[in-house]
């Protein structure tokens, strides 16, 4: 077994999601203006109105965990954004709070005091202030449809044949360091470059689709509340 092979291994130990590390897919065009979004720049967005939510691994795959709360419903941009437009006073923070736990958004996430993240996916502390209500919630809701050009995955499609894809960290001695997984920052798959017969970036956000799912209409909002707040209880959405 080489040490790639092996690395993946080891995902598969830790409950790393697989499906959407690795498999044969066929190569698929870069979106437009994703070729000049590189680690380090300033966060350009990658347009893709068009998600394929096949290939977004459900949360349990990532977590590789049983679903331990039963699904609620598939939540939609269109149930939700008429109350998260509206939403003003009178949220919980506690709740938030405890759906953002639930839902493990902090696996990946730095917010506030509540979670350092990985430093592989967005700090959200100021998305209340950086983001539009309708933004953040379509980021939470249908991650692929505008993906942070900071933290996209990148598909590394080797000559054998072989899909790879996951975070490319750093590029050493003529090997791509790549992590296939946003919650495990420190599982590296080192690709060699003579082995890599192109490279793209992922138009899937590394973020799983149907986050919500297993969470009420009114969690959801806490949920809302708790992120636009920077995580303070003394804001306004938890007013009376
Ligand atoms: C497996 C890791 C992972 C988990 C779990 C996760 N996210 Fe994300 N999220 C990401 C990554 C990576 C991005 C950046 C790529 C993108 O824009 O889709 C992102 C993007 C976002 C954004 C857009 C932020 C920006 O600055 O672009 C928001 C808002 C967000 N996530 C909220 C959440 C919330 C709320 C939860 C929990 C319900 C959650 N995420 C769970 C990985 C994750």
């Amino acid at each position: 077994m080489n040490a790639r092979l092996g690395m993946l291994a080891l995902a598969v130990a830790a409950g790393l999601p697989l499906a959407s590390c690795r498999g044969k897919s066929q190569p698929q065009s870069a979106p437009a203006d994703a070729a000049t979004n590189r680690p380090g720049e300033p966060v350009a967005r990658i347009a893709n109105p068009a998600p394929d939510p096949m290939r977004n691994p459900p949360v349990a795959a990532i977590t590789n965990a049983p679903a331990t709360a039963p699904f609620h419903r598939e939540w939609t941009m269109d149930d939700l954004l008429p109350p998260v437009r509206e939403l003003a006073k009178g949220r919980d923070f506690q709740q938030g709070k405890w759906v953002f736990e639930k839902s493990l958004c902090g696996a990946c996430h730095a917010f506030a005091a509540f979670s350092p993240g990985t430093g592989l996916a967005p700090d959200l502390s100021s998305v209340g202030n950086q983001y539009p209500r309708e933004f953040l919630l379509q980021s939470i809701v249908e991650p692929s449809a505008v993906i942070n050009g900071q933290y996209y995955f990148t598909n590394f499609h080797l000559k054998d044949g072989e899909v790879v894809s996951g975070k490319l960290i750093e590029m050493v001695d003529g090997k791509y360091r790549v992590a296939p997984s946003v919650a495990a920052p420190d599982t590296i798959v080192e690709l060699k470059e003579e082995e890599v017969a192109a490279l793209e970036p992922s138009p899937v956000s590394p973020m799983p689709t149907g986050m919500l799912n297993t969470f009420t209409q009114d969690q959801i909002l806490d949920l809302i509340a708790f992120l636009m707040s920077g995580g303070n209880p003394q804001a306004g959405f938890f007013s009376k």
